[in-house]
């Protein structure tokens, strides 16, 4: 009997503990929010808590979403063809390109937008398809489903695939003056 009861005190004490800590986190929060004291300018750098936090979040939040995508069988050269050319208008300015930098705003952003030809080799082409078609709230990576159809989404996902693969002569051979040399591998 005496056991329950000093049980049961010490399960009240961890409770009121655990209430007291979130009630105090809240106030911190809140505090945060109301007085400016986070810094939002571009100017500086995440913090690499806030950036792993951001990370995480993100990659999770893509590959949970993508799984059941289904990928068309006819991701074809042509496909990535015709990738190509989106990609040079609606991409590079902020993801560059083999031989190719990003426009000099988009350094300027933060997250800065990662060269895609190291990145993409990172994720499944259900994954870019997701990411280009829904973007990224938080991070300046627009949506583009709302103004593309799949098709065209999958081309641009099927061409990003074959980036960290290609010389600056391929890409630039590719898409822009729509000359037919294309190449695909
Ligand atoms: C206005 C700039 C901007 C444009 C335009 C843009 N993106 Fe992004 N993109 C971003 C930013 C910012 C991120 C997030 C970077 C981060 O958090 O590391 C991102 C992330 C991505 C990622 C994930 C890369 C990674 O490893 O973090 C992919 C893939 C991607 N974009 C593809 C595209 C494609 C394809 C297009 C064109 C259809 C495009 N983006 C257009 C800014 C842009």
């Amino acid at each position: 009997m005496e056991m329950d009861n000093r049980k049961r005190t010490v399960g009240l004490a961890a409770t009121a503990g655990a209430v007291g800590i979130l009630a105090l986190l809240g106030v911190a929060g809140l505090f945060v929010v109301y007085t400016g004291a986070f810094n939002v300018a571009a100017t500086e750098e995440h913090t690499s808590f806030t950036r792993w936090a951001f990370d995480t979040t993100f990659h999770n939040s893509v590959e949970s979403r993508a799984a059941d995508i289904a990928v068309p069988e006819s991701l074809s050269p042509d496909m990535v063809k015709a990738g190509a050319g989106s990609y040079k208008s609606m991409c590079q300015h902020c993801h560059a390109g083999p031989g190719v930098e990003r426009s000099a705003w988009a350094s300027g952003m933060r997250p800065r937008p990662p060269h895609l030809a190291e990145e993409a080799a990172e994720w499944e082409p259900e994954e870019i398809f997701w990411l280009v078609k829904h973007g990224v709230k938080m991070s300046g990576m627009p949506a583009f489903g709302p103004t593309n159809d799949d098709r065209a989404l999958w081309s641009i996902a099927a061409f990003v695939k074959e980036l960290p693969a290609m010389t600056p002569e391929e890409y630039a051979a590719l898409g822009g003056t729509g000359s037919g040399s294309g190449h695909s591998n």
